[in-house]
């Protein structure tokens, strides 16, 4: 199997215990709480505090192109489109199971300004320079090909687009590191190499004008406001 063949199976078997994931991702269910505590060493406020980081360059009265990638369940993301009324809005993963979770979520919250599409964050369907944002939500510790991940969200966003986000980070905790190596690698959840919260800083500012990076605990948060001429 190669490496996409192995992530994509992670992810099926996620897709099919998404309450168990969706718990997780919120600190919402006791399994859930017990893992962000024991791996991540977070609590809910944590938890809310880098979701509502990784979203908050997205103006309120948001009125674009929005592309997310990648959606898995929509669980963080979807109630926060929930507010964007205005916004053309597509979401994007490579696994069906998980976006499957997601379609759901959407037309049970009764969103219905955005669109799913299957594909593959290294080589995106979409033209050059066709969103305003791109939001990237604990995706780029998954994905296979991190440098494809970042030409391809550079090459789809607008020159004055946004591109937020965030991801796991090594070096912010040495306990949730260890744990990411012996069980999240091994599993294929992750892919290694990951950035530090420095590293990811100073690439992003190769990229992007406008550069905020901070993190909670080993999430790094990040948003990048207008492109660079590379
Ligand atoms: C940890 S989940 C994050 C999903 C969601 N944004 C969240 O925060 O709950 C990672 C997702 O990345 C997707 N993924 C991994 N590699 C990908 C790739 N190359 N292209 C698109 N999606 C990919 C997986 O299918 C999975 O749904």
């Amino acid at each position: 199997m190669t490496r996409k063949d192995e992530i994509r199976q992670a992810y099926k078997e996620l897709g099919k215990a998404h309450g168990f994931y969706d718990g997780m991702m919120t600190g919402t269910t006791v399994m859930g709480r017990l893992v962000d505590r024991a791996v991540w060493h977070m609590n809910r406020d944590d938890i809310l505090e880098y979701q509502a980081r990784a979203l908050e360059a997205i103006p309120a009265d948001f009125a674009g192109k929005l592309l997310e990638v990648p959606v898995g369940t929509g669980v963080i993301s979807l109630p926060f489109f929930r507010t964007l009324k205005k916004a053309d809005i597509t979401c994007l993963d490579y696994s069906a199971k998980m976006m499957e979770s997601a379609q759901k979520r959407a037309d049970e919250l009764g969103i219905n300004n955005v669109s799913f599409v299957q594909g593959d964050v290294g080589d995106l369907p979409f033209e050059d320079e066709s969103f305003d944002a791109v939001v990237s939500l604990n995706g780029f510790h998954a994905f296979p090909d991190k440098e494809a991940a970042y030409r391809q969200t550079y090459r789809v966003l607008k020159k004055d687009g946004i591109f937020t986000g965030c991801f796991y980070a090594a070096e912010a905790n040495r306990k949730t590191d260890r744990i990411i190596q012996s069980l999240y690698v091994r599993t294929g959840f992750f892919t290694p190499p990951f950035e530090t919260v420095d590293s990811l800083r100073s690439r992003l500012e190769k990229l992007y004008k406008q550069v905020t990076v901070s993190n909670v605990q080993s999430i790094v948060c990040f948003s990048c406001r207008g492109k660079k001429d590379l």
